[in-house]
Order: structure tokens, then sequence, then C-alpha cells
């Protein structure tokens, strides 16, 4: 019996019988003047021709709120995440700053009691989010501080907009978030994020900016966020998911959808968004591919709630590497054209970075 090796020769032998006893001449288009595994020999050599990179430039760090001092509550779907109170919340912002994390985003749970139809507490310039952007914006002034836009931690259904006669009203849900906009804008909040899928709001909260001498503030506009499954885990973080009735597809988009994300995000930018975001993430890429490559715009990637659940539960029961998997999805954010990441693994990612540098 003849190994592998004895038929390469003897194939060879038969081509060069064939060539008339000249050396064939060896093909420069494919194997094996092409061999592709050449620069995948050595670690030096890869990182060499290594396309995309991921740095804590890269990373935003979504944080939970609750009221309190030197609190912090686990959050049950989220293992490895918390809320802090906002003395911790700071804490965290200057470790983040320290870490070289560009931005964190702010999210409050809001106290049951203060949620209600109008969902007013959102217009309060003393509510938790507008209390820590202060406090964070003092203690760690070199970080980037994000708001969401939306009504969601403050209405007692859990909508992101305001109910008339069981539907969400567009219209009137955007007078709100225009005030949202401009009482958090008023707290030092450095890019407001609407993440709540109505429509036309960005030109109006960009228009009332301009207004009311906020012209430097930057809006991140959700222009491409899907009525995704994988939120469940922020809803109870923000203590959102016991109150929701019902779901989010009147408004936030269809999975099934594509071309419509490019009309979505066409609009935003026309209305004067600084930069969009497409989420969720992983299930998503294919639309921040499409999006990049259609506007060339700083294309932001929300990395979910459910997301970073499911890495983390098949970590914890020993059938995935936690840190690599949490890399390899990141960096293939990057690779589909993310310029930054929204991720609940921002500051374990940052360290891990960090130690590698
Ligand atoms: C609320 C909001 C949601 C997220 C960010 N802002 C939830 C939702 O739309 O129901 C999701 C974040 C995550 O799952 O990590 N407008």
């Amino acid at each position: 019996m003849s190994s592998p090796k004895d038929k390469t020769v003897s194939l060879r032998t038969e081509r060069v019988k064939r060539a008339g006893g000249k050396t064939p001449p060896v093909s420069r288009s494919g194997f094996p003047a092409t061999r592709l595994r050449r620069n995948r020999r050595a670690d030096w050599s890869r990182r060499l021709v290594r396309e995309t990179t991921l740095t804590t430039d890269d990373l935003i760090w979504p944080i939970f709120l609750i009221e309190g001092e030197a609190k912090r509550s686990a959050i049950a779907a989220m293992p490895g995440v918390e809320r802090l109170s906002i003395d911790l919340a700071v804490k965290a912002a200057e470790e983040a700053t320290s870490l070289g994390l560009p931005a964190i985003a702010l999210f409050p749970n809001t106290n049951p009691a203060l949620r209600d139809d109008a969902a007013s507490e959102a217009l309060n310039p003393g509510n938790l989010v507008c209390r820590a952007v202060r406090a964070i914006k003092s203690a760690a002034p070199d970080i980037g501080i994000i708001c969401d836009v939306a009504l969601d931690p403050y209405t007692s259904h859990g909508h992101d907009g305001l109910l008339v006669d069981g539907e969400i009203d567009n219209d009137l849900t955007v007078e709100v978030l225009i005030a949202q906009a401009l009482v958090q804008a008023e707290a030092g909040c450095d890019i407001l994020a609407p993440s709540d899928m109505m429509d036309g709001r960005i030109g109006a909260i960009r228009a009332a900016l301009e207004e009311n001498g906020f012209a430097n503030t930057q809006l991140l506009a959700y222009a491409a966020k899907y009525a995704s499954a994988s939120y469940g885990p922020f809803r109870d973080a923000v203590g959102s998911s016991s109150m929701l009735r019902g779901d989010k597809r009147t408004y936030q988009m269809d999975p099934a959808n594509g071309a419509e994300a490019l009309r979505e995000v066409a609009l935003d930018i026309a209305e004067g968004a600084d930069m969009v975001m497409v989420k969720p993430g992983l299930a998503y890429l294919d639309i921040v591919w499409r999006v990049k490559e259609a506007f060339g715009v700083p294309t932001l990637v929300y990395q979910t709630s459910g997301e970073y659940s499911m890495i983390g539960a098949a970590a914890m029961s020993g059938w995935i590497d936690r840190e690599r998997v949490m890399l390899e999805s990141l960096i293939a954010c990057k690779r589909a054209g993310a310029d930054a990441i929204f991720t609940y693994f921002a500051l374990e990612a940052a360290k891990l970075l960090k130690a590698k540098a």
C-alpha cells in the first residue's frame, strides 16, 4: 500500500511525464504557490496580518442604577452584573476611566412607586439617572456619559412610549421624549441615545437641543432596533419586565427585515444623528455591515443582555470558554464594521486587554 506522500510523488511524476520530461509550470494563482496557512504558522505572523483589532476604545459599559448608598443588587438573569447605587456607580466610572474605556451608559431602575402612565419621573431633573450623571461628571469628568431616551423605566406599563387607547401614541410620546432629553442634557449627559423607536424623534430632539443651548450634545440614534427576545434580562435589571403588557412589535423592528434598517438609518442621519446603533449584536451583524457600507457613519452595536447571559450561562456550565467566546463575539462586531460596542463585558474585556498588552 502506498502512503499519501508516495501518491503525491507519483502524481507529480505523471505530470512531468505528460509535459514531455520538462518540469510543469507551477500555478501562480492557486495551490501550491498560494498556501494560506503560511501566514498562520506563528503567533507573530498572525498578529502581523491581523485585519481587525479590539481595544478598550471600542467598548461602552452599560451600568444599572438603584437608589441608596453603598448598595449593590444582583441581577438574577445576568450573573456578574449588578445594579449600583450612585456612589458605587461613581467608583465604577472612575475604574472605567482608569482602564481607558471611553464611555459608560446609564440605565436607572426606577422605584415602582414613581412609575405612572405619563412617565412623569422621566422629566424630574432630580431623578435617579440625572443625579448619577451629575455625580459622575464631577468625580470622573473624562469619561463620556450616555443616557437612554425612552420611557420604559418610568411607565407603569413598561412600554417605551405613552399608551392611548391601547396603542403607543407616536407624536405624544415624542413630545415627552424631547422634555426627557432636555432634562438629561441639562444634567450634563454627553450623548443622548433615543432607544424608543418612535418616528421623527431624532429631528425633534435635535431641534430642541439646538434651541435650548445644547448644540454640542451628541445624539446616538438606536436606528435599527429590533423587537428581539434577547432584552429579557435587561428588563429584569431595570424592573420593567414584570410591568410590561404585551410586546414592543409596533415600534421595534421585525427581525425578518434588512432593507428597512437602511431606511431607518437614512432618516436618523438626515434628522441629525451623530452616530447610529444596530441592536442586538451577534445575530444582526449583516445589518451592521450593510449600514456601515451604505452610510460610512459612526456605527455602534449593542451586545444585549440576552447575548451576555447566553455566553455567561454556557460558560458557567463549563460548556464554553467565557473569555474566548467573549472576545470572539466582540471582534466579530468589529469585523462586521462596528466602531464601538455596548457590552456588559466592557470592564472584564478592558482588564483582559490591558493584561495582554
Ligand atoms: C429600553 C432599552 C432596552 C434596551 C436598551 N434600552 C430594552 C427594550 O427595548 O425593551 C436593551 C438592552 C439589553 O437587552 O441589553 N428602551
